[in-house]
């Protein structure tokens, strides 16, 4: 069994245990970060643990640890697998043990500081040759959508809403706007064009997201930031989901309708190709940039 590592050790999953006075626990305190590694190297790692601070510093929790703590962490827990096994790192912080149940921020309470490894599940292939289905809901989430809380209730909702209805995902709006998918970002392709709501507080600033666009500037396809009213689904050519464990998946049919020819287009196969390049780039020891 891998270890985890938890409040500075390395330990059994089984015996990795968390009191139940956890803020984490309680009030859903606490921030936290996936990162893929590919060939035994994290993929970003530098833009992850940015992201980390930023959530972090959105909840006004310190760092517990410098980038090169995370960095043996993650070398420790991805070390067992072998190399030909995609891995995601989970790494979550909490605001800590309190003695007492007080929504008000503890003092003196040293954070819950925990992660582990898990071998990333490929996207089945029909999810690829075919596309997969969405439905669009109302974004019920809060207003710091930008951070990546544990907090994940309505993004646990959504997601279930989706499956129910036979989707894989749920692409929110709010104010009559595109913001993201309830675990991913997403992007639309219309008259050739690649585009993707501009990062802020609706949407979490995906790591992925900023590695398809640059990809796509590295590679001549025209992209975009744009606010995307709810029409533009309608009448976009193609719809993709990005996110760590599920990379850019086509979806090709939306609320029961078909998008575009109603199977994956040709954008998409060009970044799929493009992304898939980047990892086995990565698998060589290549340096980790477009
Ligand atoms: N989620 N938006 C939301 C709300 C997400 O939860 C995620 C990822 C993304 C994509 O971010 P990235 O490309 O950095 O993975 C966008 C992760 C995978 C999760 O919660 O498991």
């Amino acid at each position: 069994m891998e270890q985890v590592y938890l409040n500075g050790r390395f330990l059994p999953l089984s015996e990795a245990q968390v009191p139940v006075m956890d803020r984490g626990f309680l009030f859903g305190d606490g921030v936290y970060e996936v990162i893929p590694a590919y060939g035994g190297r994290p993929l970003r790692l530098p833009h992850h643990l940015a992201r980390l601070d930023d959530s972090l510093a959105g909840i006004r929790l310190a760092n517990p640890l410098t980038a090169a703590a995370w960095e043996r962490i993650l070398a420790v827990l991805i070390e067992p697998f072998p190399k030909i096994q995609d891995v995601s790192v989970y790494i979550q912080i909490t605001r800590g043990v309190a003695p007492k149940r007080d929504h008000a921020f503890p003092v003196g309470v040293n954070p819950t500081v925990f992660a582990m490894a898990s071998p990333i599940t490929p996207p089945p292939a029909v999810w690829l040759e075919e596309g997969v289905a969405a439905v669009v809901l109302e974004d019920l989430r809060w207003q710091l959508c930008h951070l990546k809380t544990i907090t994940l209730l309505a993004n646990v909702l959504l997601r279930q809403t989706a499956v129910e209805a036979g989707a894989v995902e749920a692409i929110l709006v709010r104010d009559g706007r595109v913001t993201e998918g309830a675990a991913s970002n997403l992007f639309v392709c219309r008259e050739g064009r690649l585009l993707t709501p501009p990062k802020g507080p609706a949407l979490l600033p995906g790591i992925t997201r900023d590695l398809v666009l640059e990809l796509a500037e590295r590679h001549g396809i025209a992209w975009g930031e744009e606010i995307l009213p709810l029409a533009t689904l309608q009448d976009a050519s193609e719809i993709w989901l990005t996110s760590s464990t599920r990379e850019i998946l086509p979806v090709t049919r939306l609320d029961g309708r078909p998008v575009g020819e109603g199977k994956p287009g040709p954008i998409w196969r060009r970044l799929w190709a493009l992304y898939q390049d980047y990892k086995d780039h990565l698998r060589r020891g290549e340096p980790d940039e477009p």
